[in-house]
């Protein structure tokens, strides 16, 4: 009992406090709502225990064989004890049932309007795709971006989610529960982040999760979460950040993704150098998977790639990479590029392009010139 007792202590200290991934801690109203009702349900279950047990020890001492091998009192059919039972039972699951099933059904309501911010989500072996369908450029084209999803504070954000492969789970403890992302099939989930709350919160501080010193504009809080539904090798490292801005932050960053990345200058030269020769590697070897939206120095816009690993307009304006796993430094990406499983566990072996299967990146075989041209291209020239 004992050991029992100081077991589930030392267990239970480490949810103690908060942290970013705290669903105990939640940064908005429909994480709150969930919140609510597990405090509620906990604050029972304590009051059930406790009754319990001390019912328990009262009976162990004053029902003790005091040695007159005397037969207990026998109360089988005891009316007050066996209805009792019931009826506590009904009205304590009531008291638990109904709040659960409000909630429930409240949460997993589809907001609609003008005012809510449509995303679709698009689990994929491992790395998450957020399409705002939305925001279109001028080009016609929507707005898509990988792991890193930016949303305005106190807005209603409706996630349209599937899959590409195997059944993953979307979850952002602080911002609402987890929700199963399964092929064939759409689910949605609700996102409204609390900005003040957020803004109040050191977990959330967004200078703890960018490169630079300077915190852009606008941007308020920071929330991780993850994948949580295991879904292969790399399931751990199926990560996502939540970037939370103020409304003229979100409109900065969105007029800057829905513009496309340059075409640096060079590309047609005889022997290209620097972000030139990156372009050329990007094109020749990058696109069998990855896309990008470019424009050339005649101002002509074009789509180029797969749409099977994450896109990469505006790469370097990403705080991480492998999805939000590893910070979007020169380092990382020269390691990643030089070789990707090196970095995160994947199974580029399995890889099959022509059914638009992509398990990871297999290892390019680049030279260490052609690793520094494609730094210097998606870090610097396509921020
Ligand atoms: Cu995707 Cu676990």
């Amino acid at each position: 009992m004992l050991f029992f007792a100081l077991t589930t202590l030392l267990v239970s200290s480490a949810c103690s406090g908060s942290g970013p991934q705290s669903a105990l801690d939640p940064k908005g109203p429909v994480a709150e709502q969930i919140d609510d009702l597990w405090e509620l349900v906990y604050v029972l279950a304590i009051a059930v225990f406790v009754f319990v047990m001390a019912l328990l020890l009262w009976s162990i001492i004053r029902y003790r064989d005091k040695g007159d091998d005397a037969e207990p009192k026998q109360i089988h059919g005891n009316t007050v004890i066996e209805l009792g039972g019931i009826v506590f039972s009904v009205v304590l699951l009531t008291i638990i049932g109904v709040p659960t099933i409000s909630t429930l059904l409240d949460i997993r309501q589809v907001p609609t309007g003008p005012d809510v911010l449509d995303v679709t989500v698009i689990g994929h072996q491992w790395w998450w795709e957020f399409e705002y369908p939305d925001l279109i450029a001028d080009d016609g084209t929507t707005l898509i971006t990988a792991n890193e999803l930016h949303i305005p504070a106190d807005t209603t954000v409706n996630l349209t989610m599937t899959s590409a492969d195997v059944i993953h789970s979307f979850w952002i403890p602080a911002l609402n529960g987890k929700r199963d992302v399964v092929p064939g099939r759409t689910s949605n989930l609700t996102l409204i982040a609390d900005g003040a709350a957020l803004a109040a919160s050191a977990d959330h501080d967004p200078a703890t999760y960018i490169r630079s010193d300077d915190v852009p504009e606008g941007l308020m809080a920071v929330v991780p979460g993850q994948c949580a539904e295991f879904c292969g090798l790399a399931h751990g490292d199926m990560r996502i950040r939540v970037f939370v801005h103020d409304d003229a932050g979100f409109d900065t960053w969105v007029e800057e993704q829905l513009a496309p990345s340059p075409v640096p200058a060079g590309v047609d030269d005889a022997n290209p150098t620097g972000a030139a020769l990156g372009y050329t590697v990007f094109e020749a070897l990058c696109t069998t998977c990855h896309q990008a939206k470019v424009v050339d120095a005649d101002g002509t816009v074009a789509v180029i790639g797969a749409r099977l690993a994450p896109n990469l307009t505006h790469f370097g304006s990403r705080e991480t990479f492998g999805s939000a796993t590893f910070v979007n430094t020169r380092d990382h990406l020269a390691q990643w590029l030089a070789n990707p499983a090196d970095l995160k566990p994947m199974e580029p072996d399995r890889n099959d392009i022509s059914a638009g299967r992509i398990l990871g990146m297999p290892n390019l075989g680049l030279t260490t010139d052609e690793i520094a041209a494609l730094q210097q291209l998606l870090l610097e020239t396509w921020r």
